[in-house]
């Protein structure tokens, strides 16, 4: 949603529906090969967005009949009915897409080369061949598919409220922003984009964003995880099967380990704190979680979230549309943000890119 203000250069933008439209194109594109822009395949298109925004908005519903079982007959809300719609509707895309996949091997009009393979080309890669008696329970379609749909649903929401919280936590933190884009010009430079190589030496937007993804983990409480055996955690007694959330809002903000533990300083990670980092080493954070189960997007999300923050200070400056803070109470709804973030962005005279 742009919206050109008194004839400048100054445009004013919804930031979290563009970062929202980036990373569902780089997704998509990662796994299926397809693009997700509003003028390619229009029809396709569109159908696809709307399956996969009502299943997200479906995702983050509250459903009373999970905790109260015996109100599922009466479906409250109408959402069970809705979801097996979605569910018909996203199953028949991920067929189509599946299909169109197997076709392209059966033709001959196959990809020689490896780096162009789409994360679906290398699931059928690895199935080809696969027995009934490999596979007990489910048919290798059933579980492509369902592990293409895990991990856009993994992928998507996550990576957009997480670049939405940077920025504000920067647009909030002036100084924060000054230094990290100070330190933009002087390992990259004016005239070029940032690329993968430069981010090694960007120490403090690496600190930008272990800390933002300390105050604000996307996922404030864990997905349940189910104890398969009797254990005793934080001197609780837990019987085998229960089901545990962890709190990672809570065990990221716990004072007795972060000093100013609601203070955004990411200062503390070239400091006090520089030896700590988000891969589920360290159990004072683990916004990814740890491990068997921890995020097995983290590493292309890592490249994802400093690539695109990087970009976006470096080549554009970016306000606030107004000079209140932004609203940074949490709300849960698909979006982690209260309030809709808007930030006026104008592209510098420089750099100019090539
Ligand atoms: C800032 C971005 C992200 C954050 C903070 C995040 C965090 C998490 C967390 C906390 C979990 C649960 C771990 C657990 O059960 O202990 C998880 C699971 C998962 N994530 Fe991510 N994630 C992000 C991005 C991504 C991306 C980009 C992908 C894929 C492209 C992805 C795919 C998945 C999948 C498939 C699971 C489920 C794994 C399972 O059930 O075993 N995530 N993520």
């Amino acid at each position: 949603m742009k919206e050109k203000t008194n004839g400048s250069n100054i445009i004013k933008i919804e930031m979290k529906q563009w970062f929202e439209n980036l990373i569902m194109t780089i997704i998509v594109r990662m796994l299926f090969g397809k693009r997700y822009t509003e003028d390619h395949e229009v029809e396709e298109g569109k159908r696809v967005r709307k399956a996969i925004r009502t299943f997200f908005k479906l995702l983050s519903t509250f459903v009373a009949a999970d905790f109260i079982p015996w109100l599922r007959w009466f479906d409250i809300g109408g959402y069970e009915k809705e979801m097996k719609e979605n569910a018909k509707e996203t199953d028949s895309i991920l067929e189509s897409w599946l299909l169109e996949h197997k076709k392209k091997r059966s033709c001959g009009e196959w990809k020689l080369c490896e780096d162009e393979k789409d994360f679906m080309d290398i699931m059928l890669d690895l199935f080809e061949g696969a027995k009934d008696e490999d596979l007990p329970g489910f048919d290798a379609d059933t579980i492509i598919k369902s592990t293409c749909l895990a991990m856009l649903a993994g992928g998507t929401e996550n990576t957009v409220v997480t670049l939405t919280w940077m920025l504000s936590l920067l647009l909030n933190n002036p100084h924060a922003m000054e230094k990290a884009k100070v330190e933009l010009d002087i390992y990259v430079g004016r005239n070029i984009l940032v690329g993968e190589s430069h981010v090694k030496n960007l120490v403090y937007l690496q600190a930008t964003v272990k800390e933002s993804l300390r105050l604000y983990p996307p996922g404030p409480l864990s997905p349940p995880h189910e104890s398969i055996e009797n254990c005793i955690i934080g001197g609780y007694n837990i019987s085998k099967g229960t089901r545990l959330f962890f709190n990672l809002w809570r065990i990221q903000r716990d004072s007795s380990v972060w000093l100013e533990h609601d203070i955004f300083k990411p200062e503390r990670f070239l400091t006090t704190h520089k030896d700590i980092d988000v891969r589920g080493n360290h159990f004072e954070l683990i916004p990814f979680g740890g491990g068997r189960r921890m995020c097995p997007g983290i590493s292309a999300t890592l490249v994802m979230l400093h690539l695109i923050l990087a970009n976006v200070l470096h080549a554009f400056e970016i306000r606030r549309p107004t000079d209140e803070p932004i609203d940074m109470i949490e709300s849960f709804v698909t979006s982690n943000l209260k309030a809709t973030l808007e930030v006026l962005c104008c592209s510098k005279a420089v750099p100019k890119f090539v």
